[in-house]
């Protein structure tokens, strides 16, 4: 049963140690073989499909007396595993903390496969399940989901149970091809039970895992050391319902902040209670651990192998001085950056590219300063000054003000000579617009972590009764509106190119929202160049849940984002201040009723926007045809605990938006319909 060292070469040279072919193996028997799921405690998985290959993950450490060193791998073409198709061996070892990744080739094209791992002793990890890519001429619809934001130490995996009961309801040719992980696989701020006694703002703390050395900061935990990442990753692919998922589906992968750093950039640690500290260690530990744990076909500069992460030797440096990009050149944050390269394309025949970016590794300081902050209303930012200290030197076609008025003063503007805010950095920018630019699929879908479409309300039209008036001369209240010049460019590119088929989906907002894709707003231009949809958290908190267990019932504020009902209730007006504006939410409150509150809406505050849940849980779901694109966002409730049913517990709502494939030249257009409940204060 030995394969021949040779037989595996050719693929070695390409990516990996260890692949599995055909040759030797087909029609083999297949190993006698144990199932003992302890020895594989955090299950399988496999990642980053192509239409013959597919990487398989697992881990296999130490446990009391029994230890493995060499796994082979299995693959067959049905779950029973009477007959073996390709194989392969791997060694395993402490230096990846026990992970292996093996890099199946050879394989055809929109199969499903089975894979599982043996050791040496004959004890085998579970069956896990994968499917590759349909090949590049084939029209076969592709069906993904979009999940982001999971935290299995506050909350539950429902959403991924829910996933799974639906798929395995369906018939082969309906089912999921893969999952995509838009981030914040983990959460690594950790908040301990002990040091939290009531549990964290509404939800109990399950104190999964400690970290071995960590840091306290405030009432919170930050790690610190690789061991510390490793931990996070063990003790997440523990779940239960988040290992069922990845033994069913190959995910595809991406980080967002938290795989590193709650508020960093470049290789910057920045955290609330005031951290703050170069990390250019703990930016390649990020990346080590994730390398391990997440298996996809990612590359270390100078590194082909799978077998093993290499990291550069740093020493945490400050980074004092940034370059016309916003980009520090200091070596040691250098080297930590780029020891791993996540930015990647994958195909799915002709319907889909998927373009995946690395939103942190690259980004910019944050340059504005709180000069311009609005106390009394809470979580948005005035407009004017936001978009002078977002574009830096390059605000007004290189015309930066000298001063911004602000409630009637006029204060100097502090990025006048900086830098503009970029998440992308110049050169992944230039590469992904290249991409774009290249791609014949009929779906350009970007997989962006936290999206592009900007929510914000008109305050400006508040009447006098809510209190402190919104400063005069600072425009919209913007909630959510970032790195406006890498938009400009991109958005500028897309058009100019007549490039059809544009698609971002996103996570990171812990909220459900669908709409146009445009960058700019009224009273600028608005110019719809692709749709977009951001998915709730598969289990992490929403704006709606901190509100309602944080802001007093008596801040006149507080409409803006809750109306008190008499039974308690409280209807989620933060929606329909960003969707329709603040008279729509006054119209609510006074009327309770949504048709009332739509008929007096300022129809420039969101003419890109569809749907706004601020609320919700659970996950995206995409199809992409030869002629159409659809999306369901599918809504389960606060997923405080394990639900106990098979399904995953019950549904909020389901709610799909299409659109048709449009021509060059044309604006792409959404359609909404509601599949299932009750979804009446998203839209
Ligand atoms: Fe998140």
């Amino acid at each position: 049963m030995h394969l021949n060292r040779r037989e595996f070469l050719h693929a070695s040279l390409f990516l990996g140690f260890a692949i599995a072919t055909k040759k030797g193996w087909s029609n083999k028997a297949p190993l006698s073989a144990t199932e003992r799921r302890d020895l594989f405690p955090q299950g399988v998985a496999s990642g980053d499909p192509t239409a013959n290959s597919v990487i398989l993950w697992t881990r296999r450490p130490p446990v009391k007396d029994s230890e493995a060193k060499k796994l082979t791998v299995e693959i067959s073409t049905s779950p029973d595993f009477k007959k073996i198709l390709a194989g392969g061996t791997a060694n395993i070892s402490a230096d990846s903390d026990w992970t292996c990744r093996f890099l199946t080739t050879d394989l055809k094209p929109n199969r499903e496969y089975w894979y599982r791992f043996i050791d040496e002793h004959g004890f085998a990890s579970r069956i896990g399940r994968t499917m590759t890519a349909p090949e590049e001429s084939s029209d076969a619809p592709v069906r993904f989901t979009f999940v982001s934001c999971q935290c299995p130490n506050e909350g539950a995996m429902n959403a991924y149970r829910k996933m799974i009961f639906e798929d395995e309801a369906r018939s082969r040719d309906q089912q999921l091809n893969f999952v995509l992980h838009l981030g914040d696989f983990i959460y690594e701020v950790t908040w301990y039970a002990e040091d939290n006694p009531n549990g964290n703002r509404g939800r109990r703390i399950r104190n999964l895992y400690k970290f071995p050395q960590g840091r306290k900061v405030s009432n919170f935990h930050l790690p610190v050391t690789l061991e510390d990442y490793r931990t996070l990753y063990r003790a997440y692919l523990e779940n239960p319902d988040l290992q069922d998922a990845r033994a069913r589906w190959p995910f595809v992968c991406v980080w967002d902040n938290h795989e590193f750093a709650w508020a960093g950039y470049q290789s910057q640690y920045v955290a609330g209670g005031g951290y703050n500290a170069p990390a250019q260690n703990q930016k390649i530990y990020a990346n080590q651990a994730w390398w391990e744990f997440i298996p996809a076909m990612v590359q270390q500069p100078g590194n082909p192998k799978l077998e093993q992460f290499v990291s550069p030797k740093v020493v945490d440096t400050p980074m004092e001085e940034f370059n016309d990009d916003g980009l520090s050149e200091e070596p040691n944050n250098l080297l930590a950056i780029n020891s791993l390269k996540i930015q990647r394309v994958l195909r799915w025949g002709k319907n889909v590219d998927l373009l995946l970016t690395d939103n942190w590794s690259f980004r910019s300081p944050d340059m504005s300063t709180d000069d311009f902050e609005v106390p009394e209303y809470p979580r948005v930012s005035p407009q004017i000054p936001l978009e002078i200290m977002n574009y830096g030197r390059h605000y007004n076609d290189d015309n930066p003000p000298d001063t911004i008025r602000f409630n009637g003063k006029d204060i100097p503007n502090p990025t006048k000579e900086v830098f503009a805010q970029t998440f992308l950095g110049t050169e992944q920018r230039r590469w992904f617009i290249e991409q774009l630019g290249v791609s014949t699929a009929r779906w350009k879908i970007w997989g962006h972590t936290f999206g592009t479409m900007e929510l914000r309300s008109d305050y400006q039209n508040l009447p006098g009764e809510l209190g402190s008036k919104w400063p005069k001369d600072a425009g919209y209240a913007v909630m959510d509106n970032r790195f406006l010049r890498d938009k400009d460019i991109i958005f500028d590119f897309i058009r100019d190119q007549k490039i059809t088929g544009f698609c971002v989906v996103g996570g990171d907002r812990h909220a459900f929202h669908a709409g146009l894709a445009s960058k700019a707003l009224p009273p600028k231009k608005f110019e719809p160049l692709g749709v977009e949809f951001i998915t709730g958290s598969i289990s992490q908190q929403t704006l709606r849940e901190v509100l309602e267990v944080t802001m007093k019932k008596e801040n006149p504020k507080r409409v803006l984002h809750l109306i008190d009902q008499a039974d308690g209730k409280m209807i989620p007006s933060m929606n329909v201040t960003p969707l329709h504006g603040v008279l729509s939410t006054l119209k609510l409150k006074e009327t309770g009723d949504m048709e009332q509150a739509r008929a007096v809406r300022n129809p420039d505050v969101a003419p890109h926007l569809s749907f706004v849940d601020f609320g919700g849980h659970g996950y995206g779901l995409v199809t992409a045809t030869t002629d159409q694109l659809s999306t369901e966002f599918v809504c389960i409730p606060i997923p405080f605990e394990r639900s106990e049913r098979p399904d995953g517990g019950p549904l909020n709502y389901r709610v799909v938006h299409r659109t048709r494939l449009w021509k060059a030249g044309e604006a792409p257009k959404l359609e909404q319909e509601i599949l299932e409940g009750d979804a009446r204060y998203c839209i």
